[in-house]
């Protein structure tokens, strides 16, 4: 998920941090806390991350929302999100979203735990993007893939 990402990424944003597992391999990467922003709606994870991680900026707010609160030109966007599972317009809000602050050679990554890509064919067409599979990641359990997302 955090592959590529290093000192010099520039701004990295997370949705759905959730306990903040990825949060803490990005800043392991070498991202500065000062770099790195989290969208996160539940009050009990933020309190922890904003504990757990002085410096970096917790936004208690919906993914969908980051193109309100964050100037465009961010390097990646991490999504821990279980994207497949939420309904078609929320999708697409928070994947518009992402598109909207990220620069114009920036991603999205999301891994998911099912056989397709965790978004279908007709968003990824719809929203101008391209995606490249990572590999299925056995030692995952369940095993998962990594997807990431750019402008076609
Ligand atoms: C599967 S958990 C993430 C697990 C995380 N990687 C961890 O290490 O704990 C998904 C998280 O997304 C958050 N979430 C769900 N919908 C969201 C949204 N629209 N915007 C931001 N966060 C959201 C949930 O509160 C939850 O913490």
């Amino acid at each position: 998920m955090t592959l590529g990402l290093g000192p010099g990424s520039g701004r990295v944003v997370e949705f759905g941090p959730g306990t903040g597992r990825f949060t803490e391999a990005i800043l392991a990467r070498g991202v500065p806390a000062a770099n790195l922003t989290l969208f996160e709606l539940d009050e009990e994870f933020v309190a922890h991350l904003r504990q757990k991680f002085p410096g970096v900026t917790v936004h208690q707010a919906g993914a969908e929302t980051a193109d309100r609160l964050l100037d465009p030109g961010v390097h990646t966007v991490i999504s821990g999100l279980p994207l497949l599972s939420m309904p078609t317009a929320v999708r697409e809000a928070i994947v518009g979203a992402a598109f909207r602050i990220l620069g114009p050679r920036g991603s999205y990554v999301q891994f998911t735990y099912g056989p397709r890509p965790p978004l279908p064919p007709d968003q990824i067409e719809s929203l101008g993007l391209r995606v490249n599979r990572g590999h299925k990641i056995w030692a995952n359990l369940p095993p998962a893939r990594v997807y990431r997302f750019r402008r076609a």
